[in-house]
Formats: C-alpha cells, sequence, structure tokens
C-alpha cells in the first residue's frame, strides 16, 4: 500500500466540496422515524467522512478496506464471527462494556464476552469439576457472590468456560465433546467452589482477515491467561467477566482484545504434588493451584 502524507494541506474551495457532501448525507438522513436511529446514523456519517478527509483516504485504500470487509464477511458463519474478533481488536467491545457497564460502588468489573460461551453446559455440584476431560493443571476455585453491601446473594447462577492446556475451547475440536465449561449454584451464604484448569494464554482465531491485519501491524493475537464468569442474581446487573493469572506476561505485554483490568488480576498459588485439597481429592502426585474470586454484583435499580 502506498504511503502518502496524513496532513495533505487543501484548498479552501476542495474543503467546501467536502463538507457539502457530508452535511449532504447527513440530511438524507432527517426524515428518519426512529430517533435513535436518526442519531447514530448521522453521527456515523460524519465520523466516517472526517475519518476519510483526515488521512485522505486514497481509493486503493478504500478498496483494500471494502476486500478486507468482504474477506470478514466470507469467513463468517454461526461458528465464526469474524466482525465481532474485529470489534474485540480494535477495543471497540471493551469500550461498549465501558458505557453499559458504568463501574458501581465496590461491584466488580466486567470484561469482553469473547465468542466460546456455549448455552446450556451441564450444571456441577459445588465442588465439581468443569474440566470434562480437558486437559491442564487442576485448579481449586472458590469464593463468595454478594452484593455491594456484603449481602450474600444465594442461588446466584454462575456459568464459567475456559480453554485447556493446548489454548483451545471445546468447540474448536471436531469431537462435541462438552469441556471446561460448566455452571453452579452459589449455596444459602453465597458461597461457591469447583475445580478447573489453571488458565494458559492462547491466541484469539488469527487464521482470517483479522489475524492478517494483526501481523501487518506487528500485532500479537496473544490474549492473557484467563477465565471465564457470567453471574446471574434475581435484581442484580448480570455480570460477564474473566479473572487472569497474576504474573502472566502478556498483562504487561498487552491482551490482544483489551480485556484486562487490574482488579480482575487474581494470586494462582501453585501447590506442590502431595498438598492436601481443599475437598480431599487425591491428585495422585500431580502439582495443582488455587485461587479466589469474590464475587460483587451491582444490583439492577438505583444504579447511580
Ligand atoms: C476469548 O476470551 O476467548 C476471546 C475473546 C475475544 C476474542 C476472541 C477470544
Ligand atoms: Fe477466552
Amino acid at each position: 500500500m502506498s504511503t502518502r502524507p496524513a496532513a495533505t494541506a487543501i484548498s479552501p474551495e476542495q474543503a467546501a466540496v467536502e463538507q457539502q457532501l457530508v452535511e449532504t448525507v447527513i440530511a438524507s438522513f432527517e426524515g428518519t422515524q426512529d430517533s435513535r436511529l436518526k442519531q447514530l446514523m448521522q453521527a456515523l456519517t460524519r465520523h466516517l467522512h472526517n475519518f476519510a478527509r483526515e488521512v485522505r483516504l486514497t481509493e486503493d485504500e478504500w478498496n483494500a478496506g471494502i476486500e478486507f470487509l468482504t474477506d470478514a464477511g466470507h469467513i463468517t458463519d454461526d461458528k465464526r464471527q469474524e466482525f465481532i474478533l474485529l470489534s474485540d481488536v480494535f477495543g471497540l467491545s471493551m469500550q461498549t462494556i465501558a458505557i453499559n457497564n458504568e463501574t458501581h460502588k465496590n461491584a466488580t468489573e466486567a470484561t469482553v464476552f469473547g465468542p466460546f460461551f456455549v448455552q446450556n453446559a451441564p450444571e456441577i455440584p459445588i465442588g465439581g469439576d468443569i474440566a470434562g476431560g480437558a486437559s491442564g493443571q487442576p485448579c481449586w476455585v472458590e469464593g463468595t457472590v454478594t452484593d455491594t453491601d456484603g449481602k450474600p446473594l444465594p442461588e446466584a447462577r454462575i456459568e464459567v468456560w475456559e480453554a485447556d492446556e493446548d489454548g483451545f475451547y471445546d468447540v474448536q475440536y471436531t469431537n462435541d465433546r462438552v469441556a471446561g465449561r460448566a455452571h453452579l449454584f452459589t449455596d444459602q451464604d453465597g458461597k461457591y467452589a469447583f475445580w478447573a484448569l489453571t488458565p494458559t494464554p492462547y491466541p484469539i482465531p488469527h487464521d482470517g482477515p483479522v489475524g492478517k491485519m494483526l501481523e501487518a501491524v506487528g500485532r500479537s493475537p496473544m490474549r492473557a491467561s484467563h477465565l471465564h464468569f457470567m453471574v446471574t442474581a434475581a435484581d442484580h446487573r448480570t455480570l460477564v467477566t474473566h479473572i487472569f493469572v497474576e504474573g502472566d506476561p502478556i498483562i504487561e505485554t498487552g491482551d490482544s482484545v483489551f480485556g484486562v483490568k487490574s482488579s480482575l488480576i487474581k494470586r494462582f498459588v501453585q501447590q506442590p504434588p502431595g498438598t492436601p485439597t481443599p475437598d480431599g481429592r487425591e491428585l495422585r502426585g500431580t502439582s495443582w493451584a488455587r485461587t479466589r474470586f469474590d464475587i460483587v454484583l451491582a444490583p439492577t435499580l438505583d444504579l447511580k
């Protein structure tokens, strides 16, 4: 792609021609019945034109952009969503989460949902194992779910999902095995605990146009090691989040989808082989890890 100076000086006459076009296009949405749709379309027009004018977009670059979006469409199906991935690597997903999940008192922060959640994952009892045969180091995860005043929330539903130690979710394999995912409910004291796998880093799907784009700009597709949570309880805002592993170098070098928040980085304490487990589980001489995640949900009412 050819380079040209971003800030080419233009004559007042040329600027007027360009501005006239922007205003004409914005005016074309004036009759939109739905006022929110009108606002979205007019603002989008303004920002798109500002972008093209600021960078002095060439026709070759415009064509490359169209080709990129066409490729993203071609690779997208009911399992692969390249447009969400694109939004993720631009930080737009995280920005939308920030806009829609304003911090509220001490409520746990939200982060990106990702493409690997599956409805109807199996239910496990408290202390059960989400691994379902997925490989990795066993990891005991425990904590509470409370409201912002510290009141326990019994029967809160906790969905958890994660990649195996090779960096793949169950849905990325060709078999139908359900592994590395489950749901459970908190007890009467708002407590929960389960066995999972110590999270390991893995790349976002990077064999398509988004991967090519990351390569072209010298960015890594790697995500910091994490375990996904979605927590729901009556009268509380649903929380979609992850916990990250303290000390993972990708936290420093940069998570490819900008999902890391410092409040979500947790210590995963390594336990040498032979260390007794919290529930007496026999791990036959393998090491394991443990972590704690106390979850605080914001109320759905009176969010200010
Ligand atoms: C994930 O956490 O699994 C993920 C998030 C965003 C894009 C791709 C993967
Ligand atoms: Fe993930």
